[in-house]
Parts: C-alpha cells; sequence; structure tokens
C-alpha cells in the first residue's frame, strides 16, 4: 500500500464492522475513522464509559448511530462469543468486518518472571478470542459481498525477542492462524483475513512497553489511519492470508 493512500469519503458506506479494543489507542481511531467513512460500527470493551465516550464522538462528526458491546474477552468461552455474534445478528443484521485491536500486556521481563496466569491471559485475549470471536461471526461474514478480518500483529510477534514473553508468543500465533484461516477460507473469495502489525504508535499500551519514551517522538494513532481503513476497505480485496507492516 502506499502510505499516502487516499480513500472515498464514503468506501465503507454500509457496512457493518466490529472493532474490539474500540475504547483507546489504535482501536479507537480506526472505529472513529471507518465510521467517519460511512460504516456502523460495534464498539466492544470492557469499560462502558470509554465505549460511551466513543459513541458521542461518533454522534458528532454525524457517523451512523454504533452500537456499544461491553464485553471481557478474557471471561468469554464459546457460547459467551456465540451469543456475542447471535446479539450483532439481531441488531444490526450483518457483519462486514471485525478489527481485533484488543490486547492484554502486562510487562516486559524475563520467562522467569512471568506467571502462567498472565501468559493464559495474553494467550486468551490476544490469540484465542480473535480466533473465537472470528469463528462465532463466520456465517455473517460469509454473507457478507466484501468481509475483511484484520488481526493486530507485534513486531516482536514477527522477531521474537527476550523480555517480551507471552504478549510475543501470543502475537506470533495470530500469524499461524492468519495463515490458517486464509487457506481454509479460500474457497470464500468474499472473506480475507490478514494481520495488520503497527509499530510502535503513541497509546496507552505503548506507555506500558515503553514507560521512559516520550510520548510526542512516536507516530499518532491517527497516522496509521490510511492502512486501517485501506485494509477494511474494497480496494485491498485481493489481499488475503498476509501479514503486513504498517511503514510510515
Ligand atoms: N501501541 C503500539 O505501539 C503497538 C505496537 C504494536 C502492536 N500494537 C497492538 O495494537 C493493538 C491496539 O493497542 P493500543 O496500542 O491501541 O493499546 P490500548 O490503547 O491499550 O488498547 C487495547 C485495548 O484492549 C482492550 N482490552 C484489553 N483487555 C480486554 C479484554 N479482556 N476484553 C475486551 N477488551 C480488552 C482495552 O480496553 P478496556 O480496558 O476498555 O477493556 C483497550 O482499549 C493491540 O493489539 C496491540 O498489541 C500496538
Amino acid at each position: 500500500m502506499n502510505p499516502n493512500y487516499q480513500t472515498q469519503p464514503d468506501s465503507l458506506k454500509g457496512r457493518v464492522i466490529l472493532v474490539t479494543g474500540a475504547g483507546s489507542g489504535l482501536g479507537r481511531e480506526a472505529a472513529i475513522a471507518y465510521a467517519r467513512h460511512g460504516a456502523t460500527v460495534a464498539l466492544l470493551g470492557r469499560n462502558e464509559t470509554k465505549l460511551d465516550a466513543i459513541y458521542d464522538e461518533i454522534l458528532a462528526i454525524d457517523g451512523p448511530e454504533p452500537a456499544m458491546f461491553p464485553f471481557d474477552l478474557e471471561a468469554a468461552d464459546d457460547s459467551g462469543f456465540e451469543r456475542l455474534a447471535g446479539t450483532i445478528s439481531y441488531h444490526l443484521k450483518r457483519l462486514d468486518g471485525i478489527l481485533h485491536s484488543a490486547a492484554s500486556f502486562f510487562s516486559l521481563t524475563p520467562l522467569n518472571q512471568q506467571t502462567l496466569a498472565q501468559w493464559n491471559s495474553m494467550l486468551k485475549v490476544n490469540l484465542a478470542a480473535p480466533f473465537a470471536l472470528t469463528r462465532a461471526c463466520l456465517p455473517m461474514l460469509e454473507a457478507s459481498p466484501d468481509a475483511s478480518v484484520i488481526f493486530t500483529g507485534e513486531t516482536h510477534g514477527h522477531k521474537p525477542a527476550a523480555y517480551w514473553g507471552g504478549y510475543a508468543v501470543s502475537k506470533s500465533g495470530l500469524e499461524a492462524l492468519t495463515t490458517i484461516f486464509g487457506q481454509e477460507l479460500e474457497r470464500l473469495p468474499n472473506i480475507r483475513i490478514n494481520t495488520l502489525i503497527p509499530g510502535p504508535v503513541n497509546s496507552p499500551l505503548r506507555r506500558k512497553t515503553h514507560p521512559g519514551e516520550d510520548p510526542g517522538s512516536l507516530p499518532q494513532p491517527d497516522d496509521l489511519l490510511p492502512w486501517y481503513l485501506w485494509l477494511m476497505g474494497p480496494d485491498s480485496r485481493d489481499v488475503r492470508g498476509k501479514t503486513i507492516e504498517c511503514t510510515l
């Protein structure tokens, strides 16, 4: 993709897009951008107050009225994901895309200081939940003329490094999941699944991974919106099963 990519103002008109981790950072910016380009967004996160704020912001820019789904990806089991998909189907009638942006992260530490409870959280929120939620939503995605699912990867998932531990392992698994889904869904040209690696971005999560860093020295979430719009929209229709790194 050309980093100066610009899409039509109504490129996502009529689409319904679910965004996890919509309360902050990249998920928040992408959800607002999708609404600005005409999509009805389903906002998912644990914190209802944060979702309320995005809801108001979308109405303030005259975007289609969003739907809010306060939901804990770590606590959900198969039936919880099925119920969530059923609720989306009941209220919004269709689904044309999912941006999986939610993430669990604790701290950068050597493996011998990481706990099983932390690993379970990171593997569940960052890897198993994107799988289970996508699977639960597949019937709706199959019915869409052009469905795009975006997993959010990580540079250290692509190239693991010391201290990134369970977070890197969970993100690495997303790349495998992308390849496997890509091959299994080859027979469905209307559904594409890819992993997008944002690279360093100023966000609440980045302040946890790099607490001493000057946030002003980093790209801001809206700098990456061309990538998020391109991969969700019709111009990336032929891109499937790929891991893509954002470059600025
Ligand atoms: N920032 C970077 O430099 C960077 C670099 C590479 C990759 N990424 C990836 O980009 C994505 C977005 O990260 P970000 O930087 O924008 O961080 P962020 O602002 O901390 O966003 C993460 C979101 O995940 C949600 N979340 C966490 N646990 C959840 C759970 N159990 N159930 C539902 N939602 C949950 C949080 O919302 P609630 O607390 O409201 O639930 C939060 O809004 C992540 O996948 C991250 O791994 C970020």
